[in-house]
Formats: structure tokens, sequence, C-alpha cells
């Protein structure tokens, strides 16, 4: 599962030759590291953007011991560079503040981050000039995450009228995104609808006191979602079904969890689980449904066994999961809920109608529970993976292996730890006022819209 040609084309053998052809040389990313500092080795940061928000978030960085410039002069290699412009009033308001930090784009560091902190834009503005600005910050971030080089990534915060820049989940959705755990997140937005959530008391675990049932977790991603949320805090309980029993186990083991050998197809499986976490743990606060397969087949050759199979497990079992575990009382408080979603959900892919209509289902999925999660004071998102080395991936033929892995801005898989990272990030406190959302974690992807 190892990306060979990442090691060949970056200082092995074939260095000079990718160099000579112009092959891809995909970059090694910043990933986080326990005690590394939330930027890595360069703490220093440029806030673009004039007026009481920019003002508020660079206060907010410093706060976070980073090294903030306001427009200094573009001379020193800068970790990060955060463009503010929740004020922006008409397209004419943007060149000011991007064209400032672009001065700096060239001196952003390997494993920088852009992240552009702006209002969300909605069809019920009016004002057209006011909406046209706010689209507009979309279209400059999918382009940068295109130009940024040196597993440098450019992202953005959307922020809800009426909700300050200061916010709970704004302040941690523009951490996440500035952090090591957002390594595979390219041209990417969160969305904080809501003034909802609580930063945590201690940023390395915030997971500590919650527990969490991750379903498919006997390996691959689901296994490093039950690893990561451990490793913030969380009380684990693993699901697969009896097959994957051994594996299960075994990572039940290392996360000092409890293993649940159910089939979530079953029609009482999420009665069960919640049941199975009250009797362990004497509650429930997070289920992550991350279990699902493939059977790929074009639509013309596509037989029910395939067809059913997938609609079951991907899409089908979650719904009735959903149900069951809103009726539970251990489940009735502040409730959350991560779902795998796909690109291929969003973008289609080739002998994948099965899959990309669970995968789309799951969501609209959440689009549509979100109110009803909000009530509760919950929050229900999904994550869209793109290319990830799993075993699931691994079993994809070479060629279009190869393939999969360079048509993303970052060139390469994702790892299951990239997927782990943003789940476990959307399902803690600091993430609530992000509700009923889809993040892509797929190095940009270039598939969709
Ligand atoms: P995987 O095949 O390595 O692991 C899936 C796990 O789910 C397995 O342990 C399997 O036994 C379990 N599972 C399957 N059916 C089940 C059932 N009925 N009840 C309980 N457990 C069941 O897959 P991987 O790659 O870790 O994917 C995890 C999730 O991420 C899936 O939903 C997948 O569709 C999604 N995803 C993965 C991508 C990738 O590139 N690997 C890309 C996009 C989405």
């Amino acid at each position: 599962m190892a990306d060979k040609y990442q090691e060949l084309v970056n200082g092995g053998p074939l260095t000079g030759v990718a160099k000579t052809l112009g092959l891809p040389q995909p970059p090694y990313l910043r990933r986080h590291k326990p005690g590394a500092g939330l930027l890595g080795a360069n703490d220093r940061v440029l806030v673009t953007g004039s007026g009481p928000d920019a003002d508020a978030i660079a206060e907010q960085l410093a706060a976070w011991e980073l090294n903030v410039r306001r427009d200094s002069a573009a001379d020193k290699k800068v970790g990060a560079i955060v463009v503010v412009l929740t004020e922006a009033a008409r397209p004419t308001d943007l060149q000011g503040p991007v064209l400032a930090a672009a001065k700096h784009l060239r001196k952003l560091d390997k494993g920088g981050r852009v992240v552009f902190v702006s209002r969300a834009k909605s069809g019920d503005i009016a004002d057209a000039a006011l909406n046209a600005v706010r689209s507009g910050v979309e279209g400059i971030v999918r382009s940068l995450g295109h130009e940024v080089r040196g597993g440098a990534t450019a992202n953005g915060v959307l922020i809800a009228d009426g909700v300050d820049v200061t916010a709970p989940s704004a302040v941690a959705s523009l951490r996440f995104l500035l952090s090591g755990r957002s390594a595979f997140i390219d041209g990417q937005f969160l969305t904080v609808g809501s003034a909802a959530g609580e930063l945590p008391e201690d940023w390395d675990r915030p997971l500590a006191g919650k527990v969490a049932a991750i379903t498919g977790s006997a390996r691959g991603i689901g296994a490093a979602i039950a690893r990561q949320m451990s490793s913030l805090g969380a009380k684990v309980i693993v699901i697969d079904v009896p097959a994957a029993g051994e594996a299960l186990a075994t990572v039940a083991n290392e996360v000092d969890g409890l293993a649940l050998q159910q089939d979530i197809t079953a029609a009482d499986a999420g009665t069960v689980i919640a049941d199975a976490a009250v009797q362990r743990y004497g509650r429930l606060d997070i289920v992550v449904h991350n279990a699902g397969i493939t059977r790929d087949k074009m639509l013309a050759n596509m037989d029910e066994a395939k067809w059913g199979a997938v609609i079951a497990v991907n899409i089908e079992s979650q719904l009735r999961m959903n149900e069951q575990l809103l009726a539970h009382p251990a489940f009735a408080e502040s409730p959350r809920i991560a779902a795998l979603a796909s690109t291929s959900g969003i973008a289609g892919n080739r002998g994948q109608t099965n899959y990309a209509a669970a995968k789309a289902g799951v969501i609209g999925m959440v689009e549509s529970l979100a109110a009803t999660f909000a009530e509760r004071g919950g929050n229900i998102n999904a994550v869209a993976p793109g290319f990830i080395e799993t075993e699931m991936t691994a079993a994809v033929p070479f060629v279009n292996r190869q393939v999969a892995r360079r048509v993303n801005s970052l060139q390469q898989g994702g790892l299951p730890l990239d997927v782990a990272n943003a789940i476990a990030f959307l399902v803690s406190d600091q993430a609530l006022g992000v509700n009923g959302e889809v993040l892509r974690v797929c190095g940009q992807n270039i598939v969709g819209k």
C-alpha cells in the first residue's frame, strides 16, 4: 500500500528523471506530530484583511503562540497565510487583501497553509453583489488549491451571517485547517452555521470523556478512526462482521476498547450498538458510520446481488440505525454522527452507479437530519474521502491505482489517518456549529464540482 513512486522521485533514484521529464513529484505532507506546534517548524503567520474581524483573528492566532504578522514585507518564509474577507461587500473588495496575501505566496513554507475566512453565500441574500463576492471567495480557494506547491494547501472557513468569527466552531475550524491534521484536505471549506460548540481544555484530547462507536473498524479507515479517537481521549467500541472477528479483537486490544461483532445490516443493529455502549460505558456520544463495501460493475452488467448489497450496507443500514439510535435514551443528548460518503457520491465514477447512489445518499441523509441533530444539541456530517491507501484501494488494478493516486492537487493518495482526523474533528464539541455538511478529504481530487 506504500506509495513507492513517491519515494523514488523524492530523493530516490528517479528524482532527476522525474524533474527532466516533468513527471509528478508528490510532496511529503505536513502531518500533525505531537509537540511539534500548530504550524510545525515555522510559526510565522501572515494575516491580511482589515477591520475588527481580522483583528480578532490575529489576536486568536497570537493566543496560540503563533508569530503573527500583518502585511509585513515579503522577505521571510511564512508557515501560513490567513486572509480575512468577512467584510467584503462586492467583488472589488477582494483585491486588497487577496493581493496582499499573493505577495507572500512564494515565501509559503513547504506544508504551509492558506486559509480564507469569509461569510457563507446563500440564495436568501438579495444583494447580488454581496452574494457574488462571497461566492467569488470559493472560486479563489478552489483555484489556489491547485496552485500552491510543496504539500501546501488552501482551504476556507465559511461563517454564516450572525455568527461571530470568534464563535467556537469558527475558531476551531481555522485551527484544524492550519494544523497538520488537515494535511490531505485541499481546496475545501468548513461551513460554520451556528455559534454552538465549545473549545476543548486540552487541544490534544478533545474527545476526553466521550464514548464512540465505529462501524467497520477491523481494518482500513475504520481502524484508523478508532485509534485516532482513542488517542484523542475517547472510549471506543469497534464493530465489524463476525468474519473479521480476529482483526477486530486486535484493534480493540490496541485501543483498550470494546469489540462488538455485529453485521450492521441486521434489523436491530442500532439498538444492539447503543445497548452494548450503555452496558460497558454507561453512555454513547458518537457513532461513526464507516462500514462500506464496493461491488463495481457497469450499470449495463449490474445484477441484483451487487446492487442490493451495496445499497444495504452503505446507506440503508445507516438510515435504519439512525432511527434506532435517535430513539435510544443513551443517544438522546447531544448526539454526534459522522458518516463516510465518497467523492464518487459527489462526482460519480465509472462502474460505480450502485456505490455512488449509496454515497450520494449519505450526503442527502446528513443534510436532512441536520435540523433534528441541532435540536438535540448534536450534529451530523459526512466526510467524502478521495483515494485513500487501504486494502480496499490496494485491490484496484496497478495502472488504475497509479492514475487514481495522482489526479489530485497533492498528487498522492491520502492515509486512513487523514480521514480519521477529519472525522475526529467533526464529532468533537468544538465542531458543533458545523452541521449537515460534507467535508472532502481528497487532496482536491480533480473530479466533481
Ligand atoms: P475496507 O474494506 O478496508 O474496510 C471496511 C470494513 O467494513 C471492513 O472491515 C468490513 O469487514 C466492514 N464491513 C463491511 N460490511 C459490513 C457490515 N455489513 N457490517 C459491519 N461491518 C462491515 O474499507 P476502507 O477503505 O477502510 O473504507 C471505509 C469507508 O470509507 C467505506 O465506507 C468506504 O466506502 C469509504 N471510502 C473509502 C475510500 C478509500 O479510498 N479507501 C474512498 C472513499 C470512501
